[in-house]
């Protein structure tokens, strides 16, 4: 069983993000080494490039990721980790693939239709060759599943029947990946707004909680989470009550318990500030080692870079048995 996931080097890591995501790398790169197979963790520095960027900034961002991802357990010795740019098969094999992608299907991609309506200026080719880049970045490892959030279902459809017309076409070179959606942080919510998805480009500084906030940060932000006017104050999961429900999702996730258990054991609060409070500890335990590895890793790009060089160095003994394979079946290149 291989696992292949990308993630954008644009934007702060958030509490979503790292409950929702991350962990569930730490734990697919384990489950995939289990298994006798690999799990593949790049940084997505050319699908950036589909939105406007800063050149200066892109390297930096990059290694913030790269940085945050290593920090919170992806460990370079047990997966592969990469940087998209550095992997070259992955256009390539882009160009492929797009042979066999309808203009049409590119064209109702709920992302692609977004994005182009709220680019100012350019719309580039880029944006909307977007998911068949993807569909590379995963078809180049022939890799089984795929760990993203619930907005990349659509991407990740079009990549199944990429790979499928792609097969039916040229006889069986790509495996069909499967889609796996994260089932906890997919509902962490707005500290502010709990009845929208905590999100860097659309909530609110108060209601996002980023990984590398400081503890008195992080503190303040869940004192001041948006609750309920219940009286008594009762603490629970419930439809009506999506700010206090939120908490306890957050504290069962940051202790690695049952939201049931965190009922039970605030059973004699005496109001939602207890709650806030142990969250906010919770999630601070949960960061603070986190937010310690990161500077230390941060700090040094040389040995960074040195990581990806290796990375890449492992993605590539898999990508060019992929393309050398994709390349005979569209005989496209030299006699093999
Ligand atoms: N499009 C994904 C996102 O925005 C990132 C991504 C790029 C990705 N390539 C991928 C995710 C391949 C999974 C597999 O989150």
């Amino acid at each position: 069983m291989r696992i292949f996931s990308g993630i954008q080097p644009t934007g702060q890591k958030h509490l979503g993000n790292y409950i929702g995501a991350i962990v569930q790398y730490v734990e697919g790169q384990q489950r995939a080494a289990d298994a006798g197979d690999v799990a593949i963790f790049c940084v997505v520095d050319l699908h950036a490039m589909t939105v406007p960027w800063e050149p200066d900034e892109m390297r930096a961002r990059v290694y913030d990721t790269a940085a945050i991802l290593l920090a919170a357990g992806l460990d370079p010795d047990r997966c592969i980790f990469i940087r998209q740019s550095d992997v070259h098969e992955h256009t390539e094999l882009a160009w492929h693939l797009g042979a066999v992608t309808a203009h049409g299907d590119l064209n109702r991609m709920h992302q692609f239709k977004e994005k182009s309506a709220r680019q100012r200026d350019l719309v580039s080719a880029d944006l909307f060759f977007y998911p068949v880049l993807m569909a590379a970045d995963v078809l180049a490892y022939r890799a089984n599943e795929v760990p993203v959030g619930d907005d990349q279902r659509q991407h990740v459809e079009l990549m199944r029947d990429v790979a499928q017309r792609f097969n039916d076409r040229f006889g069986e070179q790509l495996v069909v990946p499967e889609l796996k959606i994260p089932s906890v942080g997919a509902r962490i919510m707005d500290l502010q707004d709990p009845t929208s998805k905590m999100s860097t480009t659309g909530g609110s500084v108060e209601g996002t909680v980023y990984v590398l906030d400081d503890a008195k940060t992080v503190e303040k932000k869940f004192k001041r989470a948006v609750t309920d006017s219940e009286d008594p104050p009762r603490i629970a999961r419930d439809p009506s009550k999506p700010g206090v429900s939120n908490l306890i999702d957050i504290l069962a996730a940051a202790r690695g318990i049952t939201p049931e258990q965190v009922e039970e054991s605030l059973a004699d609060a005496r109001g939602y500030g207890d709650l806030k409070i142990a969250t906010a500890d919770a999630v601070n335990a949960l960061l603070e080692p986190v937010r310690e590895r990161y500077s230390a890793l941060r700090a040094d790009e040389d040995a960074l870079e040195a990581i990806f060089a290796a990375g890449a160095e492992k993605a590539r003994a898999i990508t060019s048995e992929t393309l050398r394979d994709v390349r005979a079946a569209t005989g496209v290149g030299p006699r093999t």
